[in-house]
């Protein structure tokens, strides 16, 4: 898929959508453990109550900023997405979950981060949820990255949360050994080759810890499950739920413990 092909299956999904979850994914249980997970590592970082100023690059209709926002009552979140009527969605969401005074939400790029007015200079995170796999290639993956790190304060941290060839083929692998057919990514995305990326984030002069937290999630929703039901992926299986509520109930220890076969793993990245 060309880039514009790309942004238009964005505006559609905007458009069709608007500030529902249905117009950034189809798995309400994987945005769960998303705003979960970026939720774990910003405690961790000391955020519970300081005045923390937040960016997400490709925020769509802002339902990671408002998740966050609701637990961290001193956050400033900042969303960027350069899909205007995403951005229309997150503002008219704002105002209905009265986090309008902490959240801002912007049209911008991620490839063009410094012509993006109102942003701040430096923040104490930046991060990314199924974002930069929309990016057409890795050399532009690899530009967005580093402008995202230049927005990153020292002491501060990058995460992104985007899908892996890594791990995802490994659930191929898994789906095989059941005999169920390999999935392939969507068209219009480019799912991180970690080979590239890992040593761009080195050279980055960043510390990068991975975490796999939606391993046992993602083996359920797309192999265990399809391997008992016909091949069929089911988003509302009972099986998906209970994966989703186990790994919610024992995060942090749980969330590592099944592996590393989910299609997403969160890229965490501190800058030195
Ligand atoms: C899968 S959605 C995820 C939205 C949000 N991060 C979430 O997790 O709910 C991907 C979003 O990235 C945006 N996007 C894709 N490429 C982008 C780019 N180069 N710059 C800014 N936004 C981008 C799309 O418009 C879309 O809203």
């Amino acid at each position: 898929m060309d880039p514009e092909q790309v942004r238009a299956h964005w505006r559609d999904w905007a458009s069709k959508f608007g500030t529902a979850i249905g117009a950034t994914t189809r798995t309400r249980t994987a945005k769960m453990l998303e705003i979960d997970a970026l939720a774990r590592r910003m405690s961790m970082f000391g955020l519970g109550d300081a005045p923390a100023h937040v960016l997400e690059v490709g925020c769509g209709n802002g339902l990671n900023c408002f998740g966050l926002a609701a637990q961290f009552p001193r956050m400033q979140l900042d969303g960027i997405d350069y899909t205007a009527e995403m951005i229309d969605a997150a503002r008219e969401a704002a105002v209905a979950s009265g986090f309008q005074d902490r959240s801002r939400f912007l049209i911008g790029n991620a490839l063009e981060l410094s012509a993006a007015a109102g942003l701040l200079a430096q923040y104490d995170v930046v991060f990314t949820d199924r974002c930069l796999i929309n990016i057409e290639s890795v050399e532009l993956q690899m530009r967005a990255i580093t402008s995202l790190a230049a927005r990153v304060r020292r002491g501060g941290h990058l995460i992104m949360i985007e899908n892996s060839t890594a791990t995802y083929d490994r659930q191929n692998h898994c789906r095989t050994l059941l005999n169920l057919p390999a999935r392939t990514p969507a068209a219009f995305n480019l799912f991180f080759d970690e080979t590239r990326i890992l040593p761009h984030l080195e050279t980055l002069g960043l510390e990068v810890e991975i975490e796999d937290f939606i391993s046992l999630h993602d083996l359920m929703l797309y192999v265990l499950v399809p391997a008992i039901n016909g091949g069929a992926v089911d988003y509302d299986h009972p099986l998906v739920h209970a994966a989703t509520q186990l790994t919610l109930a024992g995060s942090p220890e749980l969330s590592r413990a099944f592996g590393a076969f989910g299609q997403g793993r969160m890229f965490v990245c501190r800058k030195p």
